[in-house]
């Protein structure tokens, strides 16, 4: 039964727009009734508001749970199925019907702001974690909507950037994850991302939202844009993009009306939309009627868990971890008292229940040595380094404050802060058993990694973090994390260091040499391999085997403590001098074993394992090497494989696509591409609604003007306090957002954009009618 059938046009297609930031509308007399979302993924921010510019930080208290960036180091998709349950019955609780998580990203650059909500570089680890986590979240009858689909890899002009990129790079990296996490994980919803891809945006994407998504995938639930994401609304609706939200502004109503009056669009188009809505609005309510149980108690307890199982060691000289209990500890660096635990932004969690790693350990002495923004302070550095001659170890907690990595810009550099660098150096220079606890959600340059005994790296651990710090520093648990990206020493030998910042189109130039598989094939020394954690324990791999279309092994825990093991299985291809990557992760298992323990793991090794995407999927014939270990960098076991297959041998590729060596240039990504690449000037007269107020404010007084009212307005609803990452975030979700995205965020028709454009392309009077209707207005 169709459940939009007795809906007027017009009212299918106001079920089609969000009633506000956070639901669907509803229609009683159909029996629809209206869908909650709210942000995930590490937790629910069930927002206190129904607006999207309210503080994004006054949200119902939940389970915060450690972030995307620190949970994909458990490589385990079981746990992430664990938290994606708890945070479903924690939604359910709410009456929540769509969790919006989890994001699958794949991690270009160290430098992306909102790489913390991301799980790896690496899209088949990426995939099979999101595939967890939905099915988890939808076993507690809550929707998952996986997000940002697609190429949405940096934060800078989020809004309205160019993803450009060749078919084989985006199939076999950006939308690989996806694909995994559809296909295994099920989703109810899917979200579309903000930027354009080739100069089509997401939200009008046939090739993307249908062609790919549900023709090829087999993906039948609903899309929905990014907030504010929505383009053109009747090729949305042709493209198969469902629901536009935030809702309330009625964006573009009348041009779809126009459009099926014309017969420019088929009311199918609409129908079919409208369904989907409907479907999972009804969907949610019945599963909503039977709410599973909620113990945030336990949740606290899974966070916890969750924490130990993803922290990694990243070194640990001389065995210094555990601490001896009877070692004279001293706890030094702000972030002792006040853990980063999560990222800001949109999945920004109000905690259920917070501790701090000095008040889990009143009894350890407590230094900060340098202020609480990281930045120096020479008599708090005096003290700190005068306590830490005297102490047996201490321990400093560092990494990056709230202010430095965020949603909605992306970072400066891959710089820690000045006042911890000058801590861990003067510290560690007075006391060789220093030991650093790193909290950050991207990889840090980390110069003095020679100098310290031991590294925890917790990423961002979520509530539960300084609990899991304290066990893990003690023995009370092992660290079972692996690195899900790759740390680079510095950040220029990141492949596309040279063209990523500060660039409004994304280039990818590197095509599919995005982390190890760019270090490996290029032979660069990473300060910290892709796969890479060290354990309480050690283990030995033997016993290769490759039997028909499997592969196994035998792994044995060889050390003195109970522990986990993380087996990697990478496929290198026939031949170097080709453009493919010299390594690709195709298979992952997390053991756990006690010790002297072993066990047999196996693997199976299909045609997707060795296939490279050319107008569709394709396996290249040759001897292609299965190697297997615990990090990408250590892979003990190898063996060949004939593969029969196609000749293949790509065409018009540069060298340094066989040979990525130095920075590609425009020309190699050109060829890449096939075709030229140029970006559309900016320049008065010919500004469109795609264009935000910032790129006018170049050459228009107008739009100078509009910026200075809209960031003196922001501040003031900040109450000044315009340091805070959420501050910085907000300015550019205006100033950054183009003019469409704004008719959205205003949440009511309004004609004032449409005339505002017209200001800035030198014709002001309907500018100034509007601005006096709206004065009118007010008054
Ligand atoms: C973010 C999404 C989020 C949405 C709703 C957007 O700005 O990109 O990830 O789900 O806001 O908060």
């Amino acid at each position: 039964m169709d459940p939009v059938k007795s809906l007027r046009l017009e009212e299918k297609l106001s079920l089609c727009d969000g009633a506000d930031a956070w639901h669907t509308k509803s229609f009683p007399e159909a029996g629809i009734p209206s869908l909650t979302m709210n942000d995930g993924p590490h937790g629910l921010r069930k927002s206190l508001d129904s607006s999207e510019v309210a503080d994004i930080n006054r949200s119902v208290p939940a389970t915060c749970f450690p972030t995307a960036v620190l949970s994909a180091c458990s490589w385990d998709p079981s746990l992430l199925e664990e938290i994606g349950r708890a945070i479903g019955e924690e939604a359910a609780a709410e009456g929540v019907g769509l969790l919006l998580g989890p994001g699958v990203n794949v991690k270009r650059n160290p430098l992306c702001g909102r790489n913390f909500e991301y799980f790896s570089e690496d899209p088949y680890l990426a995939g099979k974690l999101a595939a967890g986590f939905i099915r988890g979240v939808q076993s507690a009858g809550v929707g998952a909507c996986l997000k940002h689909f697609a190429c949405n890899s940096q934060e800078y002009k989020r809004f309205n950037s160019d993803s450009v990129l060749d078919e084989r790079t985006l199939r076999e990296i950006y939308l690989r994850a996806f694909e995994i996490a559809v296909k295994e994980g099920k989703p109810d919803a899917v979200m579309c991302a903000y930027n354009k891809i080739n100069g089509v945006h997401c939200s009008d994407s046939k090739k993307l939202l249908t062609d790919i998504l549900r023709r090829e995938w087999g993906f039948d639930g609903m899309v929905v844009t990014d907030w504010g994401a929505m383009n053109d609304r009747v090729l949305a609706l042709k493209a198969g993009c469902d629901l536009n939200m935030p809702g309330g502004s009625a964006y573009q109503e009348e041009e779809v009306l126009r459009a099926l009056k014309i017969g420019e669009l088929e009311p199918e188009a609409l129908d079919r939309s409208a369904s989907r809505i409907a479907l999972l609005a009804l969907k949610a309510r019945k599963a909503l009627e039977e709410r599973p149980p909620c113990d945030r108690a336990a949740h606290h307890r899974l966070a916890k868990r969750a924490a130990i199982e993803s922290a990694v060691l990243l070194k640990n000289r001389g065995g210094i971890l555990p601490l001896d209990p009877k070692l004279d500890v001293l706890l030094l660096g702000p972030m002792a008292r006040e853990l980063r635990y999560q990222g800001a932004g949109s999945s920004h969690i109000n905690p259920c229940q917070l501790h701090q790693i000095t008040e889990l350990r009143p009894d350890l002495p407590y230094l900060p040595g340098c202020a609480a923004d990281g930045g120096k302070d020479a008599g708090l550095l005096r003290e700190a380094v005068a306590a830490a001659k005297k102490a047996g170890v201490p321990v400093i907690f560092a990494g990056l404050p709230d202010a430095f990595e965020c949603e909605g810009f992306d970072r400066d550099s891959m710089k820690m802060p000045e006042g911890y660098l000058e801590l861990i150096d003067r510290v560690s220079a007075v006391n060789p058993h220093t030991v650093v606890v790193l909290m950050c959600g991207s990889p840090v340059e980390m110069p003095w990694a020679g100098k310290v005994r031991a590294i925890l790296y917790m990423g961002l651990p979520g509530e539960a973090g300084a609990e899991a710090i304290v066990d893990l520093l003690f023995g009370k648990a092992s660290p079972g994390g692996r690195l899900a990206e790759t740390w680079p020493l510095r950040e220029k030998d990141c492949v596309s260091a040279p063209y990523y910042s500060g660039r409004k189109d994304a280039h990818y130039r590197e095509g599919v040499y995005v982390g190890y598989r760019y270090y490996t094939k290029a032979g660069i020394e990473a300060r910290y391999s892709f796969g890479f954690g060290l354990s309480y324990s050690s283990f030995t791999y033997s016993d290769l085997r490759v039997e028909g279309d499997a592969v196994s092994c035998r792994v044995k825990n060889t050390g003195r403590v109970d522990a986990s093991e993380t087996v990697q299985l990478y496929v290198s291809p026939p031949g170097d001098d080709v453009y493919r990557p010299e390594l690709e992760l195709r298979g992952f298992k997390k053991l756990f074993l006690r010790r002297g323990e072993s066990a047999v793991v196996s693997f199976p090794l299909d045609d997707r394992c060795f296939a490279l995407w050319q107008d569709g999927w394709i396996v290249p014939a040759g001897e292609y090497r299965i190697r297997i270990g615990g990090c990408s960098a250590d892979l003990p076991l190898c063996a060949s494989v004939l593969r029969e297959g196609v000749e293949w041998k790509p065409e018009g590729l540069t060298d340094w696509y066989a040979h990525p060596v130095g920075t590609p240039t425009h020309i190699d990504f050109e060829r890449l591409l096939g075709r030229p690449v140029c970006e559309r000037p900016l320049k008065k007269g010919s500004y469109i609604m795609d264009d935000t107020i910032d790129e006018m404010s170049g050459d228009s007084l107008v739009a100078r003007m509009t910026a200075r009212v809209m960031q003196k307005k922001l501040a003031s609803a900040f109450r000044g306090k315009t340091d805070s990452p959420e501050y910085r975030m907000a300015l550019s979700s205006v100033l950054d957002a183009p003019l469409r995205s704004l008719k959205i965020f205003l949440g009511r028709p309004s004609r004032l954009l449409d005339s505002l454009l017209d200001g800035v392309n030198g014709r002001p009077t309907a500018l100034l009618r509007e601005l006096l209707r709206e004065r009118a207005r007010k008054d």
